[in-house]
């Protein structure tokens, strides 16, 4: 049986499918698969590992004939019909738990580069105009006794809890579930929408890309925040009106952002170069040697279990 990945990961998870027995066909190329490529490629293939950059739609899983497995090699999901996929009786999986930690650590690495405007510093001293140490330079904001405040308390906002916590921040959080564990563990308290946008001096985004949190962040709303409040995007670029909050940072409304996902990804809106308020990474959230391993075993062993008839480890 065939398995074909989109793209070239980590060697564990390609091992594993072929010590499985799987023929294993992977797109060498270093860009993401043309659509055209994709489509043809997919047509006589029993599993797909797919990343975040191929959108399954319908016309996309109508070509799948064989296909029994759709292996996202991402924890989020959005780039798939999951329901059309379902219907044509295909199992969707993606990598959850794996890059948990990954993730919540580059949160902080954000929130710490915004709070204390580590790239703007770190500029200065390359540009060879760091000329001793100053009363004044580059003062920013210490994490103790702010307002974190986690929209979306699942795995990752759970995660970026406890790290807040650590570094004395009191959490608040917006979740459609109440979360009894960080409630206990770390006090979070479960708040409002606006009351989190309003009182927060962090906000960080951990919720899923769909129809009801497109936008979530949009003009009605992000006037709330605080002019000393610094917003965090690590889930998908969609769920905050990115002009909205180029308005916001331009003007000096918010103290920064920082930003590891884009509402057109692979584009980034110009505007956003202009601004020194804002720190911009390459969606690079689970970007880490244990995580993308971890993600290439899981997606494989969820292929080897839905093609063997089992139960997928990790089905959405
Ligand atoms: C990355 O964005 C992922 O969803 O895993
Ligand atoms: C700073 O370097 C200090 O010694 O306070």
């Amino acid at each position: 049986m065939k398995v074909f990945v989109t793209r070239e990961i980590p060697e564990a998870g390609l091992i594993l499918l072929k010590k499985n027995g799987f023929e294993v066909d992977v797109y060498k190329e270093d860009h993401a698969i043309p659509r055209k490529d994709f489509l043809n490629q997919i047509r006589d293939c029993d599993a797909l590992i797919p990343l975040l950059t191929e959108k399954i739609d319908k016309e996309a899983i109508d070509k799948m004939k064989k296909c029994k497995a759709i292996a996202n090699y991402a924890v989020g999901f959005n780039n798939i019909d999951v329901d059309y996929a379902i219907c044509k009786g295909i199992t969707v999986t993606n990598t959850p738990d794996v890059l948990t930690d990954s993730t919540a650590d580059l949160v902080m690495a954000l929130v710490l580069a915004c709070a204390r405007k580590i790239p703007e510093a770190e500029k200065l001293v390359r540009d060879k105009k760091f000329k001793g140490w100053k009363p004044k330079l580059f003062l920013g904001m210490e994490l103790r006794d702010k307002y974190f405040g986690i929209l979306g308390a699942g795995r990752i906002g759970s995660a970026v809890t406890k790290r807040a916590y650590a570094f004395g921040c009191k959490i608040l959080y917006f979740s459609d579930i109440k979360n009894v564990e960080i409630e206990k563990k770390f006090g979070a308290k479960r708040v409002s929408l606006n009351s989190l946008l309003k009182e927060s001096d962090i906000i960080s985004i951990h919720l899923p890309l769909n129809k009801k949190t497109y936008n979530l962040l949009n003009e009605n709303n992000l006037h709330l925040l605080k002019k000393s409040a610094i917003l965090i995007n690590t889930a998908r670029g969609e769920i905050v009106d990115e002009k909205v909050l180029i308005a916001l940072l331009k003007e000096n409304k918010i103290f920064a952002a920082g930003l590891d996902v884009y509402e057109n990804e692979p584009k980034v809106n110009k505007e956003f170069y202009k601004l020194k308020n804002i720190v911009l990474l390459p969606h690079i959230g689970s970007a880490t040697i244990e995580a993308r391993d971890k993600m290439a075993i899981l997606a494989a062993k969820n292929v080897i279990a839905v093609l063997a008839g089992k139960k997928a480890l990790t089905p959405v």
